[in-house]
């Protein structure tokens, strides 16, 4: 196998070596996939200012989010169904995230259980909540990320419906997959995944079957979101979970400066500017370009964290270099986990810090919380220049 130097390495193994539908499933967007895109191509955007003959001996990437030391600050983002990208998937990411000192946010929808990470890890991971309709199933579930001791609830706040990908449709997207042709084909090329999953009894969403009543099939992500996810959330909505929950509380999916701002009204000790990484409402702005409005908005006020089109260290350095206090990985990590299970996760975490500790150093900086706005050469036009609404 040739060397794993980089990200791409990592998807291409993930590509090659994980059923197609969830492969796809994790690399695409909604609809023409252009803020899946961008949330990539617009960091290149962002140039970096090389400073030399600065001593560069000492260096540190140990930061905090909110409150909580993290080696990096580079968080796994919450990804549904990680267990179908490897056996056990959420296990091995919580591990190797685990290993590396940074969180782990376990998604309402994945394959194993918050007891059972819990279980099989020995520090406090973050949990992330969809709103549902079912309000004791709610309350019951920020109970048992209490019980696990989980240290954040993630609440994301841009998924109550699905923004549509084609790939998923096309392909059937199922768990489990259902034995049509075109999957048996498909899936003759695949034993080494083959192999883990059937050592695993982690094979459907561990969260939801067994917790929740009169669900109609849960088979289909799209069909249970739909009749499950609550599309009346609202702020007063997301206050009263923020009291149910009574610990630190991050909002995921905040692109406006206007939703920022009742962020910060509401209580919230971050957010996390997102578009769900281009799954969602495609022709957004991508998260890097919405970050620094956003930073002016709120940034004094409130933790700032953001997720989409990271897929280095460079690229984590841009979005700190701009503001964030905090940032998160999830396809980057999913390719190193699908690619070779924890191994593979903690490769990616090992080479994004040695990519943004050397970048760090080439740009004359020595502790990753001094980054700055300094760091950067920022194209005039890079917010964009929009009409006033
Ligand atoms: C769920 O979070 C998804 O984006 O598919």
């Amino acid at each position: 196998m040739p060397a794993i130097t980089n990200i791409q390495d990592l998807k291409d193994l993930h590509e090659r070596r994980v059923p197609r539908m969830f492969y796809d499933y994790a690399e695409s967007g909604s609809w023409t996939e252009q803020t899946f895109r961008e949330n990539i191509s617009d960091f290149q955007k962002l140039r970096l200012r090389q400073k030399v003959a600065v001593n560069m001996t000492g260096r540190s990437t140990a930061s905090k989010m909110i409150g909580q030391d993290v080696s990096m600050p580079v968080a796994l983002a919450p990804v549904g169904s990680t267990g179908m990208q490897h056996a056990d998937g959420e296990i091995l990411a919580a591990q190797a995230a685990e290993k590396f000192g940074v969180p782990f946010t376990l998604s309402t929808m994945s394959i194993c259980s918050i007891e059972d990470v819990a279980e099989h890890t020995t520090k406090p991971f973050w949990f992330q909540l969809y709103a549902m309709r079912d309000k004791a199933f709610v309350a019951r579930i920020i109970q048992r990320a209490k019980d696990a001791k989980c240290s954040a609830l993630v609440l994301t706040l841009d998924l109550q419906i699905l923004g549509q990908r084609h790939k998923d449709i096309k392909n059937g997207l199922t768990i489990p997959i259902k034995p049509t042709l075109p999957n048996l084909i498909d899936l003759a090329t695949k034993w080494r995944w083959i192999a883990a999953m059937a050592k695993t009894k982690r094979r459907s969403f561990g969260n939801i079957v067994g917790h929740i009543d009169g669900i109609s099939d849960m088979t289909s992500l799209s069909i249970w979101a739909a009749e499950s996810f609550d599309p009346a959330l609202d702020w007063d909505e997301v206050k009263k979970i923020k009291d149910m929950w009574d610990g630190p509380l991050i909002l995921k999916g905040i692109l406006d400066a206007e939703d920022a701002k009742k962020a910060v009204n509401v209580g919230a000790d971050a957010i996390i500017v997102s578009n769900h990484g281009g799954r969602q409402l495609d022709g957004a702005l991508s998260s890097i370009q919405a970050l620094p409005s956003i930073l002016d908005a709120v940034g004094d006020k409130i933790e700032v964290h953001m997720d989409g089109g990271i897929r280095s260290g460079q690229d984590v350095l841009k979005a700190l270099a701009l503001g964030a206090k905090g940032t998160y990985i999830g396809r980057a990590f999913i390719h190193g986990l699908g690619a070779m299970g924890q191994e593979g996760v903690s490769k990616a975490l090992e080479v994004i810090h040695k990519e943004l500790d050397t970048t760090m150093a080439l740009c004359g900086e020595t502790n990753v919380n001094q980054l700055g706005r300094h760091n950067l050469l920022i194209p005039e036009d890079f917010e964009g220049r929009w009409q006033k609404s």
